[in-house]
């Protein structure tokens, strides 16, 4: 085995579990962050993400003197960049989202003065089509003493591959060894390093590709999804109009042996199915139209479902003359961007949640068992038990199904559910 000592940029929801398993395969791992809370939490044996099993396997891998984290990088084999790919903000509304490499791009200027011959980078983060091609002519202007193989090929003296990441959080510690692997290295022998760096813990296929295949498959599975998951959420606001209960009209259309329809929910978030699509989009906006249209009503079911609260409100007025709106308190039940986990980025639940705490001027009360405090400071927003939410509140809003919510009866009366779980 050529790799000794592997190093992991980003220890992230994907870079932690990442480098825990090389590690746990007593590999000499260096896990580089740029934040300052995530190394020294690393360091002492604990973690810094909710993902189950996880903790184990770090504080062993600490402990045991096979994972150390730091700020800036070190010599090492192999190089695994999982830093963040978020979208640049629109000027306008209506412009298509750009991507925004330049995590990468500081990713990739960090580990160049470390890299000699022989060494292989990893570009994991999920990446619009051209990206790697473009982190290889980063890592070349910075080295113009080593070969890389947009110009020297198989004779680089640097491999270069991308290798996406498709595990599902709250499973990753299982998925990240048995998935297959998509395999995208810039040559043949930068992807046949890449496999034999990966089958230290893969047991999964390792399937070899070319880097943009590799790109364009990433953005194309989580396209597929947020496609789908648009398909459910139209269905959803035409059953509304139509007074047909959506839930029972899909378990029913699914009993078709070849139809499979997804549930519809408050929206599409978190970092992956809400942004990917829009590298497609991006790059190609004529030729992805579907794709596009997709993107727009899931971002549009927010708006929708913040609608349906209002209605509520004037419904529960309607109904008690002798109150007003700042009388009603308003629950909302779950933040996360989906079940079971703590992960808030870019979750349509917590977007929906504080537009109505800005526009409601009665009590807005949140519940997520999943975390401790509210990350927004909003004095009209407050984190409350299911209990005391099922009591208090006069209008119920269910955003995400954690399994906590998931009870037979529900108290409340004026009941929204986005998730068809009540
Ligand atoms: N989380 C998922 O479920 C998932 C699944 C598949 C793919 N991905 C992709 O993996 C990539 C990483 O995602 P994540 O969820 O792990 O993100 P994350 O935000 O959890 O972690 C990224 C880490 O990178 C660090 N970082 C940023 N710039 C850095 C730099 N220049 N040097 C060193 N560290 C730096 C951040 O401090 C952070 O700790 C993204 O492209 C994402 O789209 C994520």
């Amino acid at each position: 085995m050529s790799f000794n000592t592997i190093s992991v940029i980003g220890l992230g929801y994907i870079g932690l579990p990442t480098a825990a398993m090389f590690a746990s395969r007593k590999k000499k791992v260096i896990g580089v962050d740029v934040n300052q809370r995530a190394v020294d939490t690393i360091n002492r044996g604990e973690i810094h993400i909710v993902e189950p099993d996880l903790d184990m396997i770090v504080h062993a891998a600490v402990t045991e003197g096979y994972l150390k984290a730091v700020l800036t990088p070190e010599p090492a084999d192999a190089f695994l960049i999982a830093v963040p790919t978020p979208f640049l903000p629109v000027q306008m509304e209506g412009d298509i989202p750009q991507p925004d490499l330049k995590y990468i791009e500081a990713a990739a200027n960090a580990i160049a003065p470390m890299l000699k011959k022989g060494d292989l980078v990893i570009l994991e983060s999920t990446s619009p089509v051209g990206a790697t091609e473009q982190m290889a002519e980063w890592l070349a202007a910075a080295r113009p003493d080593l070969t890389f193989p947009q110009a020297a090929g198989d004779n680089a003296d640097v491999n270069v591959a991308h290798c996406p990441e498709r595990v599902l959080p709250g499973h990753v510690v299982r998925e990240l060894v048995e998935n297959d692997r998509v395999i995208g290295g810039m040559t043949a022998k930068c992807s046949a390093r890449a496999v034999e760096l990966y089958k230290t813990f893969v047991q999964g296929e390792c399937v070899i590709t070319n880097a943009r295949t590799a790109e364009m498959a990433k953005l194309t599975e989580n396209s597929c999804r947020d496609v789908q998951i648009a398909f459910a959420n139209e269905l959803s606001i035409i059953c509304d109009k139509l007074d047909i209960d959506v839930w029972e009209l899909i378990s029913l259309a699914n009993r078709h042996p070849r139809i499979n329809i997804l549930q519809p929910g408050p929206g599409v978030g978190g970092h992956c199915i809400a942004v990917d699509p829009w590298f497609i989009v991006s790059k190609t906006p004529n030729e992805a139209k579907l794709i596009h249209t997709a993107r727009k009503v899931n971002d549009a079911k927010p708006e929708w479902v913040i609608n349906k609260v209002k209605i509520a409100i004037a419904d529960f007025l309607q109904a008690n003359p002798e109150k007003t709106a700042k009388d009603v308190t308003i629950a909302c039940y779950g933040l996360a961007f989906k079940p079971d986990i703590d992960d808030l980025r870019e979750s349509p639940a917590l977007n929906i949640t504080k537009k109505i705490a800005e526009m409601h001027a009665g009590k807005v009360i949140a519940v997520e068992p999943n975390i401790k405090e509210l990350p927004v400071v909003n004095t009209a927003l407050r984190l409350v038990s299911f209990e005391e939410a099922e009591k208090m509140a006069d209008v119920h809003l269910l955003l995400v199904d954690h399994k906590e919510f998931k009870k037979e009866s529900f108290g409340g009366n004026c009941l929204i559910d986005t998730k068809g779980i009540w």
